[in-house]
């Protein structure tokens, strides 16, 4: 079960890898209305998209209740009272069954979208994790480990695409749309400065998200016209050098072999063809998994769950919400 952000969804699944049923309700049509999420609406329409998602998702995987051998649900990091929806429907659930809770943190289940994605895939492995909350470099040393490589300073890429399409009049989330109009865009077109941070693969997008904007609002006030596809291809240009730069380092520095991307902004165009080619040009085997596993959905906490529950990770009933929860056994 997940919904720490504006998507509710139920996921049914074997082993850890095989997605016998994977259910969402996105809330984005609403949230849009806003410019952005408001998370006293997100727990409310939680409430309301959870049971008829559970009875979809069983349907979906010709299964019942009485099948269910555990519950994993997403704890944090994430919107409080979006989370609580969650937990606390979990919690009865699990209950009422008798079956284990399982406890998930969000960005492990980002990670885990590739076990699902890529059967063959084991740890050990590099994995870039780009989302609206969170940009990380983790080396996945085992199933529920990891060492933290590097992460961002400051905004997160998600983040920063979201603030910068605003800017180009591109309804929330951004992301998604201003990818798709820099499809259309010369990436050279406008200059944007390159941040440097401290630490070698640390990310830092605030500086540059904050030059973009006064980049376009200087040029209106000078009256000349924003080319929208130019700008976007040069700022998703600067967003993914950046990314990309950061992680084929942080593989071939580590030595890894094995590079793997995760969170929503891994659904970007740009970022997925500069990964792979940019990856196997460093001699690294490269996963990404489809749009629908990079972006928010249940069957990536399942699968972050069954290895959980494997490893004897139990929540006690008592389980409650944490918003700013850091990665588990991470150094
Ligand atoms: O992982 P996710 O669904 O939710 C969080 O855990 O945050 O990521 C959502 C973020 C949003 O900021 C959204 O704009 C961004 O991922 N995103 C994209 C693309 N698709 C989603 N950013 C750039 N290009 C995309 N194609
Ligand atoms: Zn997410």
């Amino acid at each position: 079960m997940e919904s720490s952000c504006d998507e509710t969804a139920v996921a049914i699944v074997w082993d850890g890898r095989q997605v016998l049923a994977n259910c969402i309700a996105s809330q984005i049509d609403t949230h849009a209305l806003y410019g952005g999420v408001v998370p006293e609406i997100a727990s409310r329409m939680h409430v309301e998209a959870i049971d008829p998602l559970l009875d979809a998702a069983l349907a979906e995987a010709h299964t019942t209740l009485a099948a269910v051998d555990a519950v994993a649900v997403t704890y944090g990091p994430g919107l409080v009272g979006a989370l609580l929806t969650g937990v606390s429907w979990a919690k009865s659930l699990a209950y009422a069954l008798g079956v284990p809770l399982v406890p998930v943190n969000h960005i492990e289940g980002h990670v885990s979208a590739n076990y699902i994605a890529h059967p063959d895939l084991e740890p050990p492995f590099v994995c870039l994790v780009a989302s609206g909350g969170h940009s990380h470099i983790l080396n996945v040393t085992g199933y529920g480990e990891y060492r933290l490589l590097g992460q961002t300073n400051d905004d997160a890429a998600g983040e920063a695409f979201d603030k910068v399409a605003r800017v180009l009049d591109i309804p929330y989330p951004g992301g998604p749309l201003l990818d798709k109009l820099a499809e259309e865009g010369d990436d050279q077109a406008y200059r944007f400065p390159h941040p440097h941070t401290q630490g070698k693969y640390d990310f830092s997008f605030s500086g540059l998200k904050t030059a973009v904007i006064n980049q376009a609002h200087n040029l209106r006030q000078q009256g000349v016209a924003i080319d929208a596809k130019n700008f976007a291809a040069s700022f998703r240009r600067s967003v993914v050098d950046m990314l990309v730069d950061k992680t084929v380092a942080a593989c071939v520095d580590t030595g890894a072999t094995r590079l793997a991307v995760a969170g929503g902004v891994a659904a970007n165009a740009l970022l997925r063809s500069e990964l792979l080619r940019r990856g196997e040009k460093a001699g690294l085997q490269v996963f990404i998994p489809p749009k629908g596993l990079c972006t928010d959905n249940a069957a990536m906490i399942g699968s972050a769950g069954f290895y959980a529950l494997m490893a004897g990770h139990v929540a006690a009933l008592s389980l409650n919400a944490v918003p700013a929860l850091r990665m588990m056994n991470c150094e």
